[in-house]
C-alpha cells in the first residue's frame, strides 16, 4: 500500500501525541513529536544559562550554537516509546518538566529555531510513511501532507490531562499552574510572528473535548482508512 505524510496539529496537551503515536505504531509508520524538539532546544538553553532574569532569550548566543544542538529520536526497547536524544543524552523526561514547558514558546517563536527544526523534520518525513504532530505541521512542515488532523479541546480539558500526566509521573504540580501555562501557550504560540498555530485550510477538525483516547484512536484510523484506501 502506498505510504502518506499525515499531518496532526492542534493546541498544546489536547492529545495530539497519544493519538499520533498510536496511529503510526498501529500502521507501521515512523511517529515523530516535533514539540519534543522544541523543548529539546529549551532544555539546551536551561543548560547553558540563556534565558535573561526577566524571562527573555540570549538569541545571538543560541543562534551562535544551533548548529551544535542534535536532535534525533529513538524507540525505547521495553515500552517501545519514541524518546527523544539530545546531542546522544536521553532527555525524555526532562523536556516535560514545567520549567521546560514554561520558556518553549519564547524559543519556538525565534525564526532561526523553526528553519533549522523545520529542515530536520522534512529530512525525517522525506521518504513519507510518517506521522508527525505539532503546531506547524499541515501548514508549514508537510503542507502537501494527503491528511491533516487539526485537535482541538477546551483549556481546562487540556490542563486536566496535563495535570494528571504529570502528577502520575511523580511530579508534585499545582492545576492552576498548570491551566495558565496552557493558555499563555496558547496565546503565544497563536499570535507568534513566524508560523503561527492555525489550521490548515483542508484539515479535518477534531473535538476531542468529550472523547476517550480509545475513541479517538478508532476515529483517526477511520479517517486513515477512508484516506488511503480511495
Ligand atoms: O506539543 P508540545 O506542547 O510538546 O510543544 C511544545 C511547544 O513547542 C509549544 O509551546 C509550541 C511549540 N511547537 C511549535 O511551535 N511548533 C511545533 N511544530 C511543535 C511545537
Amino acid at each position: 500500500m502506498r505510504k502518506i505524510t499525515i499531518a496532526i496539529d492542534g493546541f498544546s496537551s489536547c492529545g495530539k501525541s497519544t493519538m499520533a503515536k498510536d496511529l503510526a505504531k498501529e500502521i507501521g509508520y515512523i511517529y515523530i513529536d516535533s514539540g519534543a524538539m522544541y523543548r529539546a532546544v529549551t532544555l539546551y538553553c536551561l543548560r547553558n544559562n540563556l534565558f535573561n532574569d526577566d524571562g527573555g532569550i540570549d538569541a545571538v548566543a543560541l543562534e551562535k550554537h544551533i548548529g551544535d544542538i542534535k536532535i534525533s529520536f529513538r524507540l525505547n526497547d521495553i515500552t517501545s516509546r519514541p524518546e527523544t536524544l539530545l546531542n546522544g543524552e536521553n532527555v525524555e523526561t526532562e523536556i516535560r518538566t514545567m520549567e521546560v514547558s514554561s520558556k518553549v514558546s519564547i524559543v519556538a517563536a525565534l525564526g532561526f529555531v523553526r528553519e533549522a527544526l523545520v529542515k530536520l523534520q522534512q529530512e525525517m518525513g522525506k521518504n513519507k510513511g510518517i506521522v508527525m504532530d505539532g503546531r506547524d505541521i499541515g501548514t508549514v512542515v508537510f503542507p502537501d501532507a494527503e491528511l491533516k488532523i487539526f485537535v482541538i479541546a477546551s483549556a481546562e480539558i487540556r490542563a486536566k490531562r496535563r495535570y494528571d500526566e504529570l502528577t502520575a509521573k511523580g511530579q508534585t504540580v499545582s492545576y492552576e499552574e498548570i491551566l495558565a501555562n496552557v493558555v499563555e501557550r496558547d496565546r503565544i504560540d497563536q499570535t507568534r510572528e513566524v508560523s503561527p498555530l492555525r489550521k490548515a485550510d483542508d484539515a479535518i477538525v477534531l473535538d476531542n473535548s468529550d472523547m476517550s483516547i480509545p475513541e479517538q484512536k478508532i476515529w483517526l484510523k477511520n479517517v486513515f482508512d477512508k484516506v488511503t484506501n480511495v
